[in-house]
């Protein structure tokens, strides 16, 4: 565990200890409510790939995962909601219990694609298990089950969260220096 914050981290909103706790509550939960099913994780790369790593060893239900890979445009810090899937699933998801894993909700635009696209292959249940949102940012309501955390409108990195493809590896989440995001995008 690095035991001093990144020079370009702000502040620590959330460190190691705590989104374990978190993600091992998280775990039960879905335990609970998934009993005697066979679950099926799609994880959106790239930045849930971390969550949905420690969240599986938290689970005590049948699961199975799989990765998608979109591309929302946008700019580095705000995403337009239009989005292309860059890599999809292997299998059909027709009549399985999905569960969407990801980092963060922030306006919640890629979400909500991503959730119609995969409504109309016909899962039997659909439901969002997402470790971080920003509520104040909704451009769009979306029902998420599970919440790690709520945090406030600004930019954070770390525990698989980027800026500009960096700081994934960081062990925390914290937030990015304000004045590193000026002019970004
Ligand atoms: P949305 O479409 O605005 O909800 O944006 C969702 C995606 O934008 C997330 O899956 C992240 O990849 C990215 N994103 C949104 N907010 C942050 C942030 O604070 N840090 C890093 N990535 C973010
Ligand atoms: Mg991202």
């Amino acid at each position: 565990m690095q035991a001093t914050s990144h020079p370009d981290v702000g502040k620590v909103l959330l460190d190691g200890d705590t989104i374990s706790r978190r993600v091992a509550e998280l775990g039960q939960e879905i335990s609970r409510d998934y009993a005697g099913r066979d679950l099926f994780l799609v994880g959106v790369l790239k930045g849930a790939v971390f969550f949905i790593a420690d969240l599986m060893r938290e689970l005590e239900v049948s699961c199975e995962v799989d990765f998608m890979a979109i591309s929302s445009y946008g700019s580095s810090t705000d995403s337009s909601g239009v989005v292309r899937i860059l890599k999809d699933l292997d299998e059909s998801i027709e009549g399985r219990d999905v569960l969407v894993v990801e980092d963060i909700i922030d306006s919640g635009l890629t979400l909500s694609y991503l959730l119609r696209t995969l409504r109309a292959r016909q899962p039997r249940s659909l439901e969002v298990c997402a470790l971080l949102t920003k509520p104040t940012r909704r451009k769009i309501e979306i029902n998420c089950q599970y919440v790690g955390f709520e945090i406030p409108a600004d930019f954070v990195i770390g525990y698989g969260l980027d800026f500009a493809q960096k700081y994934r590896n960081l062990p925390y989440v914290g937030v990015l220096r304000e004045e590193l995001t000026v002019g970004a995008g």
